[in-house]
């Protein structure tokens, strides 16, 4: 039982540094600038344009919220957005600011036209939300002084600075500090050819060999997302250092993605458990998220952030307002009879 118990936490334990590992490798292949950054055409034209207006006015660039899928590219374009404005970023996300104090000391040691990165804006809890209002309306900050009946508010000016939020969840955000956002882009799915150009770019900078086929390979299979993309791309070089002469070439690279366990279609044991809950447990749909969630014991966060946004991009789920629904194309996809449509179109009524 405690040899058990060890077991496991050492498995955590490698797991979190190869977490960590992993967090070093994509900072060390980050996009550090426009060439570098692929594909979202519109949102990065959209923003060299702001931010073009911005330093030809000398002022600071309206503040970015950025939302979509986990690694799409929000923290890049964060990084990317300070360097072409010519200016220092600092980050820091919801959950870590816990109190109004935490984030006026930051904004007070800001400068002019800094940008404040915020990962996961929509964790921000009320109070520090508030105290951002003014912040970024009007560059101020309002203090309470003193207590009870003497207590009184000052206006403390700020610098002009650029808040770039980023979410997985813009739903969350509330009303108010959305509309507070000049600029709001939503992240797409990547194209396969788009991560096609970031894995070559990327296993040029391992000074990793890797054939068309296998870019190919692995670039259908990384779900529309760099994030993905990079990660396979590295197993995939370890294994081909492992079982092969170093040279990622196509059977390798098949054998590898099989290893990991994802599928002709990129889709995760996840996605697959996912879906599978939704048609042999729940004959198909529709069903609410939070049933699924419970059917197979995950976070419904989870579900919602990762799982199925890239399941309806490539239509296997269909999104009702009695629930979700597997797709035809869900149930040929794993092999499995779709059922006839007037059974469909009743259980719908
Ligand atoms: N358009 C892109 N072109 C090149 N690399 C990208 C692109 N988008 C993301 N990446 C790479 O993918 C990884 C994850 O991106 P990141 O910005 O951390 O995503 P997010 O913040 O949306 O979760 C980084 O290593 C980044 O360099
Ligand atoms: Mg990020």
């Amino acid at each position: 039982m405690a040899e058990d118990t060890k077991k496991r936490k050492k498995k955590k334990a490698s797991g979190e540094s190869r977490g960590l590992e992993e967090e070093k490798l994509f900072i060390s292949l980050r996009a550090g600038s426009w060439e570098e950054f692929y594909g979202q055409e519109s949102v990065k034209h959209s923003l060299m344009i702001a931010i073009e207006a911005a330093r030809k006015r000398g002022e600071a660039l309206e503040h970015v919220l950025l939302y979509g899928p986990p690694g799409l590219g929000k923290t890049t374009l964060s990084h990317i957005i300070a360097r072409e404005m010519g200016k220092n970023i600092r980050v820091t996300s919801g959950p870590a600011l816990e109190r109004a104090g935490d984030i006026a000391s930051i904004l007070t040691n800001l400068e002019n036209g800094d940008i404040l990165f915020i990962d996961e804006i929509h964790r921000l809890n009320k109070v520090v939300e508030e105290t951002l209002y003014p912040a970024m309306e009007d560059y101020a900050l309002d203090i309470v002084i003193g207590k009870g009946p003497s207590a009184r508010t000052v206006r403390l000016d700020l610098p002009h600075f650029t808040i770039v939020g980023a979410t997985t969840r813009v739903g969350l955000i509330s009303g108010p500090l959305r509309d507070r956002f000049g600029v709001v882009h939503r992240l797409q799915f990547y194209h396969p050819e788009h991560l096609g150009v970031i894995i070559k770019k990327a296993a040029e900078k391992l000074q990793a060999s890797i054939d068309e086929e296998s870019v190919t390979e692995v670039a259908i299979r990384a779900r529309g997302t760099p994030r993905i993309a990079l990660k396979l791309l590295k197993r995939v070089r370890d294994f081909a250092q492992v079982k092969g002469e170093g040279k990622v070439i196509k059977h390798l690279t098949q054998k590898a993605l099989s290893l990991l366990e994802v599928d002709s279609m990129g889709l995760d044991t996840l996605d697959v458990r996912y879906l599978r809950a939704i048609i042999e447990k729940h004959s198909g749909g529709p069903v609410g998220v939070e049933t699924i969630a419970s059917t197979i014991a995950e976070d419904i966060g989870t579900l919602e952030d990762m799982t199925e946004p890239y399941l309806m991009q490539i239509g296997f789920l269909k999104r009702t307002p009695r629930g979700r629904m597997a797709t035809q194309k869900a149930y040929l996809h794993l092999g499995l009879t779709p059922p006839h449509e007037d059974t469909k179109q009743q259980r719908l009524l």
